[in-house]
């Protein structure tokens, strides 16, 4: 009885990954339906059921080999506390600088990434801000992601600080932290799951209308990656178990992973030292974090609020937020409704469209790029955009290419 349920589960499981996608793309009520079933996740409607728990597969080891080390002088650390934490066990290399497939192994096998979405997201990386074959962790403009504001690292983050009000893009804020911490007031029950986070999105983005006289939010970086910054704390910090096999994330583990130390009432930042807790479970190989997943998350976090589906800036002064029709921004490629339905295809076909100007590389050496992102996205059915209207991205004075990890404070920035 006990087997024949959980093979149930696990075939109904199997099926709805698969089924899943376009049935949602099609059907607005069949999403609503979905979200009726609430989990350790929050209202988010994946994953359908608890997914398999086995202790054996999902354990991710902090001994030995993989023993926490501290970065030392010439180990890069940066904007993305997941990857500085396989570096600092030895999953990455420990200097922070790799290539592609050792970012898609580290990332399946410390967090259960799937490789769809690490292919695409490391692939990105060597390509628009690295030497074609792998990228640093940290690094400068075309070295690696701390230097790559505007084309992958973005504004509005959980955790980091936005460029232009701050000064660094991957110096951690501790106000951010604890805005988000305390959104979980109660020790013994907290879990920052999607429901938490999606409300600390909103007030990311809103914060940063109010203090970021800078703030640009564009399809790539801001429709898609900087939702992948909130949607990953739950999704991958969360340690899966028996009770919670969706996972349940605590204030010891975020902790953990955000290299925050101290009492609860001297909480303090130490740059670089984000640790797999001891006793991790992660993502059971059944269900790992694929980019259909992810986009199911993003959608969850549009129906809160809207404003994550579309693009716009503030016009060099905190609250002049104004947004940019995408139809113009993409010469008639896609309607506002068309990118806020499907964002993944209109976020990732911007970024194709951009690349020959990022990069200055020819369609010929874009070429590996152009083939991960199409396969990446193959099951979304995505439109291309021809070309991107500059115009329409020049009217955003916080637009850059390139930059960081350190930039000029804008006049104006509110830093608290
Ligand atoms: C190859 C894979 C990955 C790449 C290329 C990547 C890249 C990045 C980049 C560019 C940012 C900055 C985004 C921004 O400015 O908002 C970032 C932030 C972030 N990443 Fe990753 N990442 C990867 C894998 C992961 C994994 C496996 C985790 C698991 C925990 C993770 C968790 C996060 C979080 C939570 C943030 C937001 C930090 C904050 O502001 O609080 N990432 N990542
Ligand atoms: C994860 O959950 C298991 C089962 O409850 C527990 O034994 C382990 O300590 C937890 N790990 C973390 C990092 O909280
Ligand atoms: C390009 O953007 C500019 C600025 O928004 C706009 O005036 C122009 O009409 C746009 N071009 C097209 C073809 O949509």
């Amino acid at each position: 009885m006990k087997t024949s349920t959980a093979a149930l589960s696990l075939a109904l499981y199997a099926q709805s990954i698969y089924a899943f996608p376009r049935a949602m793309y099609d059907s607005a009520e069949h999403f609503a339906a979905l979200q009726k079933r609430a989990g350790p996740q929050g209202g988010a409607p994946l994953p359908l059921v608890p997914p398999p728990f086995d202790p054996a597969l999902q354990y991710v080891s902090n001994q030995g080999q993989y023993k926490f080390v501290a970065p030392g002088p010439g180990d890069e650390r940066g904007p993305c506390p997941g990857l500085n934490a396989l570096a600092n066990h030895n999953y990455l290399p420990h200097n922070g600088v790799a290539t592609i497939q050792q970012f898609v192994d580290a990332t399946n096998k410390g967090f259960g990434m799937s490789r769809d979405l690490s292919t695409f997201l490391a692939v990105y990386g060597a390509i628009i801000d690295g030497n074609g074959a792998g990228w640093s962790i940290r690094g400068t403009p075309h070295t690696g992601i701390s230097g790559s504001h505007g084309n992958y690292e973005t504004d509005s983050s959980p955790c980091r600080g936005d460029l232009n009000q701050w000064g660094s893009n991957s110096d951690l804020q501790i106000t951010q932290f604890k805005r988000l911490y305390a959104l979980q007031p109660n020790a013994a029950t907290a879990n920052y799951n999607l429901d938490v986070l999606r409300t600390f999105r909103t007030q990311r983005f809103t914060e940063s209308i109010q203090k970021n006289p800078y703030f640009s939010y564009q399809p790539f970086t801001g429709m898609e990656v900087s939702q992948a910054a909130f949607t990953f704390i739950y999704r991958f910090m969360a340690n899966k178990s028996a009770e919670y096999p969706e996972g349940r994330l605590d204030k010891a583990t975020l902790k953990s992973f955000m290299s925050i130390q101290g009492p609860e009432n001297d909480l303090k930042w130490v740059p670089g030292n984000e640790k797999f807790p001891d006793y991790f479970y992660k993502r059971h190989p059944s269900d790992e974090y694929s980019i259909p997943y992810f986009q199911t998350d993003i959608l969850y976090f549009a129906q809160a609020d809207p404003r994550i589906l579309g693009v716009g800036c503030n016009q060099g002064k905190v609250n002049t937020y104004s947004t940019i029709d995408p139809a113009v921004l993409t010469n008639g490629a896609y309607t506002a409704q068309q990118a806020a339905a499907n964002p993944v295809c209109f976020a990732t076909a911007f970024a194709k469209a951009e690349a020959p100007l990022l990069t200055g590389l020819s369609a010929t050496l874009l070429a590996p790029l152009y083939s991960a992102l199409d396969s990446a996205t193959s099951g979304l059915n995505c439109k291309a955009i021809g070309s991107v209207n500059q115009s329409a991205v020049a009217l955003c004075p916080g637009f850059a290419l390139y930059g960081g990890p350190n930039g000029p404070v804008a006049p104006g920035a509110i830093q608290n």
